[in-house]
């Protein structure tokens, strides 16, 4: 069980952080930015998606970026839209492969071209097949607080949606934000909800900082009992197929705002600092986490353009 004073960092940057950048990264290149992150001790990483090249250009060659960093002590997951994807995670080894599944039909639809019924099929025919496998399975409810298609989801749609991948088998459920629309009071009705009914290591919340609310969600979050959460280093982020997406919460401003209320997260700051400034640099957008200045004064970090020893 997760203790209470520790909260875990799944750093979600290589996969929601790349997938929708202009620039497309080299798998070395990922590889590169997976390894700053273990440096940093990052509990757990994100590290791609099996989904079709595609629909998703910049996450091509996950097997071969996840056979250059994988080792024991990181929790790796991968994000898979079907029953392919299961098999190509399970070939190459990934512990944990991430179903995603929205809350609507809409974004069901132009995400991974199903409905919800049919994405649930999806679902059930992947959970009963990793029973044969040492892979678990555990599903992302997108959209969880609002849909960029068809507008506020009722918290009600959300979790009567949970308890059904659960009842299915689920291993653990990532909350997600996906257009970083929800407010604190969302968050702590639903959270809380939630963790009325199942334990808290096997929920997860994932937010973006669309409106600047995502640290505030963080907090409600922390406050209903949640200890694992998605952030992305430098605040990358952001779905290619969600309008208006913007970046997630930034690893260095969720790790500040653990440690500075008296959690352990385990990750070395500085060391997460070198990893943001090399996200700057190696995708040119991304802009480092709403903290990073005041971060950079307090670790005496020299900014990105002279560390790396190139501008972005
Ligand atoms: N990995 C790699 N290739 C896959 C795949 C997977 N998981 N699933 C399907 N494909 C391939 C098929 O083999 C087929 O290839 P071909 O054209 O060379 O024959 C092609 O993709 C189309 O397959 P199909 O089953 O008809 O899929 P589709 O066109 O209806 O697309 C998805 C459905 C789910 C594969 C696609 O929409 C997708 O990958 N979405 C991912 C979205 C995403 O990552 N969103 C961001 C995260 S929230
Ligand atoms: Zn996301």
């Amino acid at each position: 069980m997760t203790h209470p004073d520790t909260i875990i960092i799944n750093d979600v940057g290589p996969r929601d952080g790349l997938q929708n950048q202009p620039k497309i990264l080299t798998v070395d290149e990922r590889t590169q930015l997976i390894q700053a992150l273990i440096e940093a001790g990052v509990p757990a990483i994100e590290v791609g998606a099996f989904v079709s090249p595609k629909a998703v250009p910049a996450m091509a060659g996950a097997a071969e970026l996840f056979a250059n960093v994988n080792n024991s002590d990181t929790d790796f997951s991968a994000l898979i839209p079907n029953a392919k994807g299961f098999e190509l995670g399970v070939a190459a080894g990934v512990p944990t492969l991430s179903l995603v599944v929205a809350t609507s039909n809409t974004m069901n639809e132009k995400n991974i071209r199903m409905t919800n019924a049919q994405a649930l099929d999806v679902c059930r025919t992947v959970i009963a097949m990793s029973q044969d496998t040492a892979a678990t399975v555990q599903v992302y409810v997108a959209t969880a607080f609002e849909c960029p298609f068809e507008g506020i989801i009722a918290a009600q749609q959300t979790i009567d949606m949970c308890n059904t991948l659960f009842d299915m088998g689920a291993n653990a459920i990532v909350v997600a934000d996906t257009i970083g629309a929800a407010n604190p009071k969302q968050v702590s009705a639903l959270m809380s909800e939630l963790v009325s009914q199942h334990s808290t290591d096997k929920l997860s919340c994932h937010f973006h900082d669309t409106r600047a609310m995502g640290l505030a969600d963080v907090y409600a979050a922390i406050e209903a009992g949640i200890r694992r959460f998605d952030a992305s280093i430098a605040g990358l982020g952001g779905c290619p197929f969600a309008p208006g997406a913007s970046g997630n919460v930034a690893t260095e401003d969720v790790v500040m705002l653990a440690e500075q209320m008296g959690f352990h997260t385990g990750i070395d700051m500085p060391a997460l600092l070198r990893a943001s400034d090399l996200a700057i640099q190696l995708t040119g957008s991304a802009r480092g986490g709403n903290a990073r200045a005041w971060l950079d004064r307090k670790f005496q970090h020299n900014n990105h353009s002279t560390s790396q020893g190139s501008k972005p």
